[in-house]
């Protein structure tokens, strides 16, 4: 029986490849996509899940669901690493006419009330939708079965700020909200996301791939590729894709039980850091490592997948 998800994203590069790989998996069923502003605004992040979804044609349309930004006037955002359309520039379909995106308050509200705890949010994206959630509607926040969630740098430097993680950076008290929540989280953090990268042979296998989803992946790739920080050149990490590989292979992955709280005010927002606690429902499930050759060969296997073959 495949697993209901609802993925909550600010769909840059990583997050349109962490999303074609839950789409192409047959062992999830993504009943819902939300935006949320990060990469870029929430209004560009809505319109790039209609692009994808026109591109990649799934089987069954998930619901989409359009939803915050975060206040302020000179948010950070990664225009300057995924184009300035969050989707490096690429040839993708406008939306078409059945793209309808809704409040993303009733999208979260159907998938709950349709699938309660078998339910899993993945959030690749900063948290301020589930933040929301919690504080407006605790009741339906508790029957989530689970939140997967990309964000945060523990015991690695960030990679906005020394301290910070871009994901809890760009929303830092709604990060320490859903991280205090109690709910049955499974962080995955910068500590594990940058060890698993795809480099210009990944992306020569996409272009190469004769499926519709190959050559995509490999055209939004290009500019982010080119535009990494000079540490980075040449590699592309697959931050998002690795929260949903998290779901579909945990024997892939290394788990510890940590209570984390994260910085709300001034530069250290965002920082993360375990904290002592005797109170067990804070403590959440945070990712230590992962397999990357064997994640990266099955990450491969399936988005050359002939599933989207046209
Ligand atoms: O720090 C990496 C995270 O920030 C990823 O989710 C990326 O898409 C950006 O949202
Ligand atoms: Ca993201």
């Amino acid at each position: 029986m495949a697993v209901p998800v609802l993925i909550d994203t600010d769909m840059g590069v990583d997050d349109a490849l962490a999303i074609c790989l839950a789409l192409a998996s047959e062992r999830l069923d993504v009943r819902a996509i939300v935006s949320v502003g990060g990469n870029v605004d929430a209004e560009q992040a809505t319109a790039n899940i209609g692009r994808l979804l026109a591109a990649v044609q799934p089987d069954a349309r998930p619901a989409v669901g359009r939803g915050l930004d975060q206040e302020g006037d000179d948010l950070l955002n990664a225009r300057w690493l995924f184009g300035q359309d969050g989707l490096g520039g690429a040839n993708l379909p406008k939306p078409g006419d059945q793209f309808q995106p809704r409040n993303f308050r009733d999208v979260y509200a159907d998938a709950i009330d349709t699938h309660g705890e078998d339910l899993v949010v993945v959030a690749i994206g900063p948290l301020s939708n589930v933040a929301a959630l919690q504080r407006e509607d605790p009741e339906r926040y508790g029957r989530i079965g689970r939140i997967i969630m990309m964000g945060g740098a523990v015991f690695v430097p960030g990679n906005v700020q020394r301290t910070a993680e871009f994901n809890f950076y760009r929303d830092a008290a709604a990060a320490a909200e859903v991280l205090g929540s109690g709910q049955k989280i499974t962080l995955v953090p910068l500590d594990v996301t940058e060890k698993v990268a795809l480099d210009d042979s990944h992306v020569g296998h996409f272009g190469a791939a004769n499926t519709a989803l190959g050559p995509l992946l490999a055209e939004m790739m290009s500019f982010p590729m080119a535009h990494a920080r000079p540490e980075e050149h040449g590699r592309f990490i697959v931050h998002d894709a690795v929260a949903v590989g998290a779901l579909l292979w945990p024997e892939l992955f290394m788990h510890t039980r940590v209570c984390l709280v994260v910085d709300t005010v001034g530069r250290p927002a965002g920082k993360t850091t375990p904290a002592k606690t005797q109170n067990k429902s804070r403590l959440i499930s945070m990712i230590l490592s992962v397999n990357a050759s064997t994640y990266l060969e099955r990450l491969m296997d399936v988005l050359c997948h002939e599933r989207f073959h046209v």
